[in-house]
């Protein structure tokens, strides 16, 4: 997990155009983010216009649907290139370039919010949550840190796959973060009708199927 690394890596990938990795669909990013705000809602959170702090950004489809609905949001990645990209696509967002793992702001976020972002790639729970909990003195009195990564839940995966953290190490690593857990959810794109799909693929075609899982960490006051 070297971000020097990383960051060549993903300027590499950028450099050519690539959308593999990350979110090119606005519409779909903007239906993830609606979610996410309803979920923070139903678990107390309240601020309209909250600013939100996106944490490995990418291109900034994620920062652009925070927007959208009204959030002050501010796009974080430490690929230039990605940040470059990002700025002139969505030149109403803030985009910073920045290792993602020593987080230093001279501003506080009501909501961080880091989907697919590298540093939840391994099974060591505590590098994760020694990076996420760098970003707690950074997150308003209240505020969240929503944490999201996709997995099988086996614990296990092929050489070449991301890995795929098992429900025992999501109940381990909420218990490392400096927070107050708030739950776990899954998104499912088309609702009751993506979850009965899912289903069908992995129990009855006995299809390796991920799903993206989305942690709630609200900052202990
Ligand atoms: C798989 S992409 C996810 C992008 C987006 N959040 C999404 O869900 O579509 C991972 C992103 O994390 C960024 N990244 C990787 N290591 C980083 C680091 N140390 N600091 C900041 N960003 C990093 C990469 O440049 C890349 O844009």
């Amino acid at each position: 997990m070297d971000a020097e690394n990383l960051r060549n890596i993903y300027n590499q990938y950028f450099s050519q155009g690539s959308s593999a990795w990350s979110s090119t669909d606005l519409k779909k990013t903007r239906k993830v983010v609606e979610r996410t705000l309803y979920w923070l809602r139903k678990s107390g959170f309240s601020k309209a216009n909250a600013s939100v702090l996106d944490i490995g950004c990418a291109t900034g489809y994620y920062t652009e649907s925070f927007r959208l609905t009204g959030c002050n949001s501010l796009g974080l990645d430490y690929s230039e290139i990605a940040v470059e990209q990002a700025a002139q696509r969505f030149p109403s967002c803030r985009f910073v370039q920045m290792n993602g793992f020593e987080p230093s702001f001279e501003e506080e976020f009501d909501v961080a919010f880091c989907r697919g972002f590298s540093g939840v790639n391994t099974h060591d729970l505590e590098f994760i949550a020694r990076w996420v909990n760098k970003y707690m003195r950074y997150i308003s009195a209240g505020g969240y840190f929503v944490l999201a990564y996709s997995s099988d839940f086996s614990g296990k995966e092929k050489s070449g796959e991301t890995v795929n953290l098992s429900r025992s190490e999501l109940s381990m690593l909420v218990t490392l973060i400096n927070g107050e857990y708030k739950g776990t959810h899954i998104f499912y794109y088309f609702g009751f009708v993506s979850k009965v799909k899912r289903a069908f693929e992995k129990y009855i075609l006995r299809k390796n199927v991920k799903d993206y899982f989305y942690i709630l960490i609200q900052k202990s006051s």
